[in-house]
């Protein structure tokens, strides 16, 4: 599904440039679950963001199926971002003067579906992650976890392919933590490909296989041929 190859990414702050990602090479297939680890910045959300389009890398090579993503221009690229991929950050980044059911509605309205089927699946998505008894509710009316199954809910409205979520229970008491688990395990399942990066090593093991990152390369890779 992806390929990357000598991904290298730095962030140029005046006098000092960081080399947040060095040559990484990763492939991701259809149907995997990669939990990826590593110490704080260690490029993990880096990686985040060159997989869901949301930063370019300065060097090396991304394919995501048929397509070469560094050939592609930027109208192009939002396509490609906005069919494929679904994004969970830890600290849920909903918006808080609209309601759960509003915020679920958002990126839909921007895919332009109209009106009653627009309102028809925001509310199949809510009760989908178990929060039909909270549509009404402002993110500061919902507990954390809850805010969590909103934003789950908004990212799967374009029905990614792919779920990007970086420590999405980083934030969670563990059962909560756990509930979350469930939702992206249970969407893995049904066949969405889902790459989470957490710090906890229970839930890094929860996945298919397990990328390790330090210092901005690959450590460790459960799924690669030795
Ligand atoms: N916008 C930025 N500008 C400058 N430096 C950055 C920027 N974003 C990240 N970095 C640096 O790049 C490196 C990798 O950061 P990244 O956020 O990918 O780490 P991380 O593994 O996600 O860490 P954490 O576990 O703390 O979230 C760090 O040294 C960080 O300080
Ligand atoms: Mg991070």
């Amino acid at each position: 599904m992806i390929t990357l190859e000598g991904i290298s990414k730095s962030y140029d702050l005046g006098s000092v440039q960081i080399s947040a990602l060095k040559g990484i090479d990763l492939a991701i297939d259809r149907g995997e679950f990669i939990t990826v680890m590593g110490p704080s910045g260690s490029g993990k959300s880096t990686l985040l963001h060159i997989l869901g389009i949301l930063d370019s890398p300065d060097a090396g090579t991304y394919r995501l199926e048929e397509h070469d993503l560094m050939t592609l221009s930027d109208k192009e690229l939002s396509r490609i971002r906005n069919q494929h991929f679904g994004f969970v950050f830890q600290s849920f980044n909903l918006f808080n003067e609209f309601n759960a059911f509003e915020n679920v509605m958002f990126p839909l309205m921007y895919a332009g579906i109209r009106g009653s089927e627009r309102r028809e699946r925001a509310r199949s998505l809510l009760v989908q992650v178990g929060l039909e008894h909270r549509l009404y509710h402002y993110p500061n009316m919902l507990s954390g976890g809850e805010q969590q199954r909103v934003a789950i809910a908004r990212a799967l409205a374009n029905d990614p392919t792919l779920i990007l979520a970086d420590e999405p229970t980083g934030n969670l008491p563990s059962d909560k933590g756990e509930e979350i688990l469930q939702i992206l395990d249970g969407l893995n399942r049904d066949g969405v490909t889902v790459v989470m990066v957490t710090h906890d090593d229970v839930l890094g093991k929860r996945g298919s296989r397990c990328v390790r990152l330090r210092d901005g390369v690959v450590e460790s890779d459960t799924g690669r041929a030795a």
